[in-house]
């Protein structure tokens, strides 16, 4: 009986990595990153445990290239499991590449997998803690909405230019927290023209997970805060994003769709009754 097929993003980074191991135990694999020994390296160890790994592609996620042969992998008539981490965070990278990464490359990955999903196909996307905690501001929300817009990256720009003060040292973390508070809305709009397809589409935002990315956050202060704030007293690990992934990805999650799950060790709730402070 062929199996159902789980495409994961950001395979080489910390979260990729636990969500291959864990859905790769009944599902069979598409993996894809920028970071290509890493990829080859991890596709061939999943390999060698007695893991099906159908492709490994290597290359940026927004690229035509990479589109085409993940879709190309993918396709069939079983339902789809997409769990999409790869991103860029602050500590990694300027406010351009963040939100051409976290979200124009999102918006075109959904739009070449929608032809290709069947009846109980589900998404699961990375979104994160930071996109509950900037505000929502009309102007922005209006461009973020629209990221293939060929004018959205100078436009958004002006606005988180704007947003910084002229601080540029905060545009980095405003393009992050701006990009991952779009994810959070274009799950509630993808359930929409999802749901009479009989597919879902849900997010996660982490607090603070210890991963590659995670560690080169938590030392600097915002990361530090969001981990202080956490009142389960310890940050995550991969593990934790990777069982809920598989959670909302599964039939015991079939009601569930158009909404976000923080996993964040409770740093979100404790912002919000005041009991923390972003750094
Ligand atoms: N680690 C945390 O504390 C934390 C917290 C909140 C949200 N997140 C989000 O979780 C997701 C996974 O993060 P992680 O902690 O596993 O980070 P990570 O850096 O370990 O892994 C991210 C992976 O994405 C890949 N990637 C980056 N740009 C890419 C591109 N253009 N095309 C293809 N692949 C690309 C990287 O090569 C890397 O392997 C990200 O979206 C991140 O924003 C992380």
């Amino acid at each position: 009986m062929a199996r159902r097929k789980a495409l994961i993003t950001g395979a080489a980074g910390g979260m990729g990595r636990a969500c291959a191991r864990l859905l790769g135990t009944t599902q069979d694999l598409v993996l894809t990153d920028a970071a290509a020994p890493a990829l080859e390296r991890f596709a061939e160890e999943l390999r060698a445990e007695g893991y099906t790994v159908l492709g490994a592609h290597a290359g940026d996620l927004g690229s035509d290239a990479v589109l085409t042969a993940i879709t190309a992998d993918i396709a069939g008539n079983e339902p789809l499991t997409l769990i999409h981490t790869a991103g860029l965070s602050p500590s990694l990278a300027g406010a351009a590449p963040i939100m051409a990464v976290n979200l124009i490359a999102t918006v075109k990955l959904l739009d070449a997998i929608e032809p290709l999903l069947r009846p109980g196909s589900a998404a699961v996307l990375i979104a994160s803690s930071a996109g509950h905690l900037i505000p929502e501001i009309p102007a922005a929300l209006a461009l973020l909405a629209a990221p293939l817009a060929p004018d959205f990256l100078e436009k958004i720009g002006q606005i988180i230019t704007g947003m910084s003060q002229g601080d540029a040292a905060k545009e980095g973390g405003i393009s992050y927290s701006l990009s991952k508070q779009a994810v959070l809305k274009l799950v509630q709009t993808r359930a929409l023209v999802w749901g009479p397809l009989g597919a879902r589409i849900t997010s996660i935002s982490p607090g603070m997970i210890l991963t590659p990315m995670g560690r080169k956050e938590a030392a600097t202060p915002g990361g530090a805060a969001m981990q202080n704030a956490a009142p389960l007293g310890r940050p995550g690990v991969a593990a934790d994003i990777a069982l809920a992934a598989q959670y909302l990805a599964s039939d015991a999650a079939s009601f569930i769709t158009g909404t976000d799950l923080l996993v964040d060790g409770g740093s979100v709730a404790a912002f919000r009754q005041g009991a923390a402070r972003i750094g």
